[in-house]
C-alpha cells in the first residue's frame, strides 16, 4: 500500500448523502488526504457504520442525520458545523435520489416533487446555510450528472432537477467569483451505486464506473492551487452512456 499523502491534513469537508455510494467513496478519499469530516445522511444505521469506518483514517468524524429536503433539518446540521468553531473548507453536495423509469404522462406528481425537493431544493438549502460558515479559499461541489446537461428519456424530474442544478451551480460559481469560493459542477456518468436499483434496475453494472473512480477525480479538482479551478468535470466509463 502506498504511503497515504495527507495533502488536506487538518481542513473540514461537509459530505451530503456520504452514508454509501459516490458521497461514502468522496468521504474516504478525503479522509484518506487527512480532511476531517462531517457526513450526512437520513439511515442512521448506515450513517454511524460509515463513520466508524472513516475513523480509521485518523481524522475527526461527526455524523449527522439531515434530510436536505428539510430546513429544520438542515439549521440542525449547521448549528454542529458552527460548534466547530471552524471555516467548512469543502462542501460537497451530494445527497440525491433517482426515480423509476416514467414517461412524463405517467409520472406521479409526488415522484417529481421528491426529486425536485432533494435534488435542486435540498442543493439550495444546504449550500445557503454553508456560504455563511465558507471563506476564500474553500471549494463547493455540486454533484449533478450527465443528466444535468443531456436528457434521458423516462427521467424527466431526474433530468430537470440536473439541469436546474446545473444552472444553480452555474450561477453560484459567478456570484462566488469575487468571493475566491471555487464552485466545480461534476457530472458523472452511470457509476455502480445503490441508486440504480431505482432508475433502472437490470441496469448493466459491469459498464458503470466504481464510485471510488469519481471520488479519486473529485479529490485531485480540489488539490489544484487556490489560484486555479477545475470548473467543471465530466467523468464517464469509457464505454459510455449506458
Ligand atoms: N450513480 C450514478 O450513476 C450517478 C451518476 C451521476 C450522478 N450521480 C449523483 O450522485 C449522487 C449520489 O448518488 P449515488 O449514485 O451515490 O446513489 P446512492 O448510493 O443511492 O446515494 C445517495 C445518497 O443520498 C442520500 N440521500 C438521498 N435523499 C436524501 C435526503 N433527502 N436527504 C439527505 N440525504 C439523502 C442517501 O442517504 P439516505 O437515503 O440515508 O438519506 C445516500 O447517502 C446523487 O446526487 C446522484 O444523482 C450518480
Amino acid at each position: 500500500m502506498p504511503k497515504p499523502r495527507q495533502l488536506l491534513s487538518g481542513r473540514l469537508a461537509l459530505i451530503t448523502g456520504a452514508n454509501r455510494g459516490i458521497g461514502l467513496a468522496i468521504a474516504r478519499a478525503l479522509g484518506r488526504e487527512g480532511c476531517n469530516l462531517v457526513i450526512t445522511g437520513r439511515d442512521t444505521r448506515a450513517l454511524s457504520k460509515a463513520g466508524r469506518e472513516l475513523e480509521k483514517f485518523g481524522v475527526s468524524v461527526l455524523v449527522q442525520v439531515c434530510d436536505v429536503r428539510d430546513l429544520h433539518s438542515v439549521d440542525c446540521l449547521f448549528t454542529l458545523v458552527r460548534s466547530l468553531r471552524k471555516p467548512l473548507d469543502f462542501l460537497i453536495n451530494n445527497a440525491g435520489v433517482g426515480h423509476p423509469n416514467r414517461r412524463v404522462s405517467e409520472l406521479p406528481y409526488p415522484m417529481w416533487a421528491e426529486v425536485i425537493d432533494t435534488n435542486l431544493n435540498g442543493m439550495f438549502l444546504v449550500t445557503q446555510a454553508a456560504l455563511a460558515v465558507m471563506k476564500r479559499g474553500s471549494t463547493i461541489v455540486n454533484n449533478l450528472s450527465i443528466a444535468a446537461e443531456r436528457v434521458f428519456p423516462g427521467s424527466a424530474a431526474y433530468n430537470a432537477s440536473k439541469h436546474g442544478a446545473l444552472g444553480f451551480t452555474n450561477t453560484l460559481r459567478e456570484e462566488l467569483r469575487p468571493k475566491g469560493i471555487r464552485v466545480i459542477a461534476l457530472m458523472p456518468g452511470a457509476t455502480d451505486t445503490a441508486i440504480w436499483e431505482t432508475l433502472w434496475p437490470k441496469a448493466p453494472r459491469r459498464k458503470m464506473m466504481p464510485a471510488e473512480t469519481v471520488a479519486n477525480v473529485v479529490v485531485n479538482a480540489l488539490l489544484v492551487p487556490e489560484n486555479s479551478a477545475v470548473e467543471n468535470v465530466v467523468v464517464m466509463p469509457t464505454t459510455g452512456t449506458l
